[in-house]
């Protein structure tokens, strides 16, 4: 039997929720037959480990400015709720220990993206790798970005743990580049395994998972499921996982 396509609840429910707070993972766990979450990590000031998806707050909360400029008190201030609608106010900045605790509460797996692409965050992989480590969930993790030295980096630190590379633009010679990777996974945009159809199964004879985002329509969700990926994530969890239930 084939393995089951894993649907993931990007930044949590985040088509409808303020993403990568509390609400939105606890609404993907509530309204829809997710398999988990994809979210996202920074460093606070004092080498907290937070869960955002910009460097800065501007867009997703009452802060400004970026987040590796404020102490994880003062991140706690600010409203990451209200931008998405009055009725989320008060939704404040999880840390990555309370967003594995709520996965180890509802046995659901995580792909965290480690934000450490566009702001260089000395110590980041060690930081996320100990926490795993401390609740004893690396075989419900999977981390993931786009900066693909430091994946490589985490899985030398611990194999146990899942690694996989991000990509979003078409890349020369994709088989070669990725057949060097001891990382686990790649994961490509969505639209990308459109571009260049060969490409999934390319990846699995290679060994690799492939597991793709954000696969947000209907007609997409299909193609993916079509071409056997590992793993959709998706804004709307709800879509994607009654359609990988019903394939
Ligand atoms: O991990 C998949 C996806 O989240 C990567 O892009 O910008 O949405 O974090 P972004
Ligand atoms: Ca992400």
């Amino acid at each position: 039997m084939a393995k089951k396509i894993l649907s993931l609840a990007h930044r949590g429910f985040s088509g409808y929720y303020p993403e990568n707070t509390r609400v939105a993972f606890e609404a993907a766990v509530e309204k829809t037959n997710c398999d988990g979450f994809e979210s996202d990590v920074h460093f606070s000031k004092d080498g907290k480990l937070v869960i955002i998806h910009d460097p800065v707050l501007d867009r997703t909360s009452n802060g400004t400015g970026y987040v590796k400029n404020y102490t994880y008190e003062e991140l706690c201030q600010f409203d990451l709720g209200s931008w998405k609608g009055a009725e989320f106010a008060g939704q404040t900045m999880m840390t990555w220990a309370e967003l594995l605790d709520f996965c180890k509460q509802t046995h659901k797996v995580c792909n965290l993206e480690l934000k450490n692409y566009e702001v260089f965050y000395p110590g980041l992989e060690e930081a996320v790798i100990r926490e795993i480590e401390r609740f004893q969930m690396q075989d419900q993790v999977f981390l993931s970005s786009f900066n693909h030295i430091s994946m490589e980096s985490c899985k030398r630190m611990n194999p146990e743990i899942k690694t996989g590379l991000l990509y979003d633009k078409p890349i020369h010679n994709p088989e070669y580049y990725f057949s060097q990777t001891i990382s686990d996974a790649i994961h490509p945009r969505w639209c990308l395994l459109q571009y260049q159809r060969h490409l999934t199964d390319a990846y699995h004879t290679m060994g690799k998972e492939v597991n793709t985002w954000t696969v947000n329509t209907e007609e997409d969700v299909r193609d993916m499921i079509a071409q056997g990926v590992d793993c959709i994530i998706s804004n709307y969890p709800d879509m994607a996982g009654e359609l990988i239930a019903a394939h």
